[in-house]
């Protein structure tokens, strides 16, 4: 059964969000780069890249479904942060934001009674608590290390080891 217009519309918009997370994240790369916080700035590259990926899982839905893909502007992303936490509490409330997007695709589904696209939803919706996961457990050590140097990093070195 082809995608429904509404289904398709709210997709392509989703997709947009991914890549705006991806931007989101390569500008806290940027940044991170630039403060010699070379561990973060690998974290969020990575990061990134998920995004993408991410982007990429609705690409190839839309296609399956037999919808149009449509490839809609992706807003300026914030280039400076203060403190290594100020990255990353945006990067937690971000994903707190997107988990939010994926829970209005799914009532959007429900509403379009298209059960394929409700079922191809739980991947993002296990993948958002995960997100969210890791962003909290990052912005806790950072409350924890408050300006300790030593910890930063500590932090550092052990956010550059993400595969
Ligand atoms: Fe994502
Ligand atoms: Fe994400």
């Amino acid at each position: 059964m082809k995608i429904s217009k509404k289904m398709e519309t709210a997709i392509n918009k989703q997709i947009a969000a991914e890549f705006f997370s991806a931007y989101l994240y390569l500008a806290m790369s940027g940044w991170f780069e630039s403060e010699n916080w070379k561990g973060c700035a690998h974290w969020m590259t990575k990061q990134a890249n998920e995004e993408v990926a991410h982007a990429m899982k609705f690409f190839h839905y839309i296609v399956a479904r037999g919808g149009t893909m449509e490839l809609l502007a992706i807003p300026k992303p914030k280039a400076v942060w203060k403190h290594p936490i100020d990255a990353f509490s945006d990067a937690y409330a971000h994903e707190i934001e997107v988990t939010k997007m994926i829970n209005g695709l799914v009532d959007t589904a429900k509403k379009e009674a298209d059960t394929a696209t409700e079922s191809f939803l739980n991947w993002y919706i296990d993948e958002q608590v995960e997100e969210e996961e890791h962003a909290s457990e990052i912005v806790d050590k950072l409350e924890k290390i408050g300006e300790s140097k030593n910890g930063l990093f500590m932090l550092d070195h052990q956010l550059g080891k993400r595969e």
